[in-house]
């Protein structure tokens, strides 16, 4: 049973064919009204969502689709005590598919084990989110035309960043691709990343401070956010919550056609006043993660199927 879990579970053929399955979508909707009749999605989300739990949502409501499912552990039996393996178990006989959020690393992992319909990780604590990068993959293709020859700017949170996590597995598979990690000594990207993804990719990659110093070089500016819920200590997120702050003015050496990516949500990170910049694409990424979703369940639906 095929699940998505983590990004590499996609090769990168899958990957384009899903962007032009999102690209037809987007084109041809009446195409796809009918295309999930009958099947019902569940959203899990043992932790707070507004885009990945409602595009899903979405996603499968425009394919003629039904939805069930829960917002908040505490609103399940999970708040009595039910363990994960369970939930699991009960809610495949209910659906077709699952979409799970969870605060522990691995959970969606652990979720197939025992899940006898495909499930998808919608995040995994500070680990994977594999749906957010076919997103932010869509908007990049969309935006700059391909993968290849980018630098690709990471900004702000890259320690527990699942997102930022799941973007360097993607990108380093294309080629010549050059990284430009930013991001205070604290929140630097995990070991693991940089030496069992990064530098086996052989893409180039430098770590810095410096958002400022290293704007006028990058193709792909991708913002986050430092995660209140991550950090075990207030003291420290209060101290490293506003370190960079993406204001009009610190765009003035960036390329003409850089692209400005977040996963969103968004707090301090990038001022409201660069909304207006014809550069900020964090608004598009979310009207492309339906379509790329409504790609997502299509295709795991099929192979379940056995089409
Ligand atoms: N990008 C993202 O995962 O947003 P939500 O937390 O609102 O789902």
């Amino acid at each position: 049973m095929r699940s998505l879990i983590d990004i590499k579970d996609l090769s990168l053929a899958e990957i384009d064919s899903l962007i032009e399955t999102a690209e037809d979508i987007m084109a041809n909707p009446e195409k796809y009204a009918e295309a999930c009749k009958g099947k019902r999605l569940a959203t899990l989300f043992f932790e707070p969502s507004t885009r990945t739990r409602l595009s899903f949502e979405s996603a499968m409501y425009q394919l003629g689709g039904n939805v069930l499912g829960f917002s908040e552990a505490q609103s399940s039996s999970t708040a009595k005590g039910e363990s994960l393996s369970d939930t699991i178990r009960t809610v495949s006989n209910y659906v077709n598919i699952i979409a799970m959020r969870h605060p522990k690393e691995g959970a969606a992992l652990a979720a197939t084990m025992r899940s006898e319909v495909p499930i998808i990780n919608a995040g995994d604590g500070g680990h994977n989110h594999p749906t957010q990068t076919l997103t932010d993959l869509i908007t990049i293709k969309l935006e700059k035309g391909g993968f290849d020859g980018l630098t690709v700017g990471l900004c702000g949170d890259l320690k527990f960043g699942r997102t930022v996590h799941s973007l360097i597995s993607a990108m380093a598979r294309y080629k010549n691709v050059k990284f430009v990690l930013i991001s205070p000594e604290e929140l630097k990207v995990p070991d693991y990343i940089r030496d069992e993804v990064i530098i086996p990719s052989g893409a180039e990659f430098e770590e810095t401070t410096d958002l400022v110093g290293s704007i006028d070089k990058l193709d792909i500016l991708y913002m986050t956010r430092v995660q209140k819920e991550r950090f075990f200590n207030e003291a420290d997120y209060i101290r490293l919550k506003d370190i960079y702050i993406l204001t009009p003015d610190k765009l003035a050496n960036a390329k003409k056609d850089l692209a400005i990516l977040h996963p969103l949500p968004r707090v301090n990170e990038i001022s409201v006043a660069v909304d207006d910049d014809p550069r900020a694409c964090y608004f598009k990424q979310v009207k492309y993660s339906v379509y790329i979703r409504m790609a997502l369940i299509l295709m795991l639906l099929k192979e379940a199927e056995g089409k």
